[in-house]
């Protein structure tokens, strides 16, 4: 029986339902680096994209699935043949392939494509058989699943099983069950439906009320040995369950949970500082497991206690995570050797071109900074990895007038595809001055959806990094950029995105092979 094995098998979608929060769109380069970031530290499988959705995902899927080496890769199709034959003919080139398809079966699902429950079934055993004559590891979803009557949910699973799904996830697409529920759930599946006991059950839960990884967990206790999830709780709304969370839960409570992942929760921390540059999506500072605050004790009491016996007031050690004891060895003195053994430290491994690149940009830092911390490396790495695929638009030289006494004033000397070009604007704040000069350089319409700055160390001199989304004809770019002074961030995490802004209309020109669909109908 499948649900008496104590192995947890780990999906993550944070490159699938993750990118579908709205501006975490991520490039081909950042969506390779973080597939292989999840091989290596041992997630089972990876829904790497949809691929009907657009030439991009397709792309994206194909070339993890070329690249991946121990993980299951995954791709999502709708209930239909070209669906299915467009995520095969991406998710093929992987050692271990696996079509994922889906329909909403909830009354309120059913209406959509105006199917009633037998047309609905049909069309189920007609996708899930038509995907497994491809491939041997099919997952089916029936969206919606906690909003489905019982009987039919019993039913289609039955008929998805017998059609020869491998596994049956049950999502909480609205984040709308309850621990208990999600647990009665997995156990009258396993009772009722025919053939349950052959395959593995996943469990999928929305967080929208803040109960997506109890609610994960308790599927777990019931029987279901798949938890899908994303790093950080990336994902549409309020998220979805957090693989770290669920991975350190089921290693610090196996006393209760006895369940194991195969995930190594050293690389938590690394992996979770990746997601939220590329995403955009910075990491709220209390969350669990990888927050900023996780591990930093404030108040008189709990310092006492800490120096005492950490166990105290910790349930689980920064090392657990793979936080590092923040060093202050690197300086202006240091050699690309040292460079690289640190980044191989922090979990990088950097080819030669990209060394050189990181390198510069540690020397300009280590000038004007007095302390180089883990954390200002990892801009550092994080940035030369954002950079847009098209940078035509490059800052040369900016200069800003500030103070009490307005309006502030910016002279920016802009790369334009080679050729310098001068503006001079003035603004409201700095930051609004530079972005004005930088406007009368570059013809958009775009606008402001997000501007964010984060301090990534204490201090005066500390790096801010900075993230700017922009939003042009329902296109979004997503720049970002790290520096001891917050305006020359600020100017270049816009320019950086407005690189992406460019480089994405150029792709979707018309005459350009792209075939966007919508595809808001997955959760
Ligand atoms: O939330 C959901 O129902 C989904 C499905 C596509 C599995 O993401
Ligand atoms: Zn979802």
């Amino acid at each position: 029986m499948t649900n008496t094995q104590d192995r947890v098998f780990i999906f993550d979608t944070t490159l699938r339902d993750g990118e579908q929060s709205p501006g975490a769109t991520m490039t081909h380069a950042e969506k390779l680096d973080i597939a292989a970031m999840l091989d290596e530290m041992g997630v089972d499988i990876i829904e790497a994209g949809f691929p009907i959705a657009s030439e991009g995902d397709f792309e994206a899927v194909s070339a993890i699935a070329k690249q991946s080496k121990n993980s299951v890769i995954c791709g999502l199709s709708r209930a239909n043949f070209k669906d299915i034959d467009r995520c095969w003919e991406a998710v093929k080139h992987a050692a271990r392939p696996r079509i994922h398809t889906f329909i909403g079966t909830s009354p309120l699902h059913r209406a959509i494509p105006n199917l009633d429950k037998d047309q609905m079934a049909e069309r189920i055993h007609d996708t899930v058989t038509h995907a497994r004559n491809l491939c041997d590891n099919v997952q089916w979803s029936p969206m919606d699943a906690t909003r489905t009557e019982h009987d039919y949910l019993c039913r289609v699973v039955e008929i998805a099983i017998k059609a020869g799904a491998t596994t049956i996830n049950i999502p909480d697409t609205v984040g709308y069950t309850a621990p208990r529920e999600s647990a009665d759930l997995i156990r009258m599946l396993l009772e009722r439906v025919p053939g349950a006991d052959e395959i593995i059950f996943a469990t999928h839960c929305h967080n929208d009320l803040g109960m997506a990884t109890a609610n994960s967990l308790a599927a777990v206790e019931a029987g279901a040995r798949q938890i899908e999830c994303t790093i950080n709780g990336l994902g549409e709304r309020a998220g979805n369950t957090a693989l770290e969370e669920v991975v350190m839960a089921l290693k610090v409570r196996n006393d209760i949970m006895p369940y194991r992942t195969g995930v190594d929760s050293t690389r938590l921390t690394a992996i979770s500082r990746k997601v939220a540059t590329v995403s955009g999506f910075p990491v709220q500072f209390n969350k669990a497991i990888v927050g900023k605050n996780a591990f930093a004790h404030e108040s008189g009491i709990h310092q006492d206690g800490m120096l005492k016996n950490a166990e105290t007031f910790e349930i689980m050690r920064p090392a657990d995570v793979g936080l590092t004891e923040t060093s202050l060895v690197m300086g202006k003195h240091s050699g690309r050797a040292a460079l690289r053994s640190k980044l191989k430290d922090l979990g990088y491994e950097v080819a030669d071109n990209q060394l050189a690149d990181i390198f510069v940009r540690f020397k300009a830092l280590a000038d004007r900074k007095k302390e180089i911390y883990d954390e200002d490396l990892l801009a550092l790495v994080q940035e030369a990895g954002t950079q847009a695929a098209y940078d035509g638009l490059q800052i040369k030289r900016l200069r800003v007038v500030c103070g009490t006494e307005g309006p502030q004033e910016a002279q920016l000397t802009l790369t334009v595809d080679g050729e310098d070009k001068t503006a001079e604007a003035t603004g409201d704040g700095p930051v609004d001055a530079a972005f004005n000069a930088v406007n009368m350089l570059v013809d958009h319409t775009a606008t402001l959806a997000l501007y964010q700055v984060q301090a990534i160390t204490e201090g005066t001199d500390a790096q801010a990094t900075v993230t700017v989304r922009l939003e042009e004809d329902g296109k979004i770019a997503t720049g970002h950029a790290a520096d001891t002074d917050t305006v020359v961030a600020s100017a270049r995490a816009y320019v950086n995105a407005l690189n992406r802004l460019i480089l994405r209309r150029q792709k979707t020109a018309p005459g350009h092979d792209t075939k966007a669909v919508s595809y808001r109908d997955a959760g």
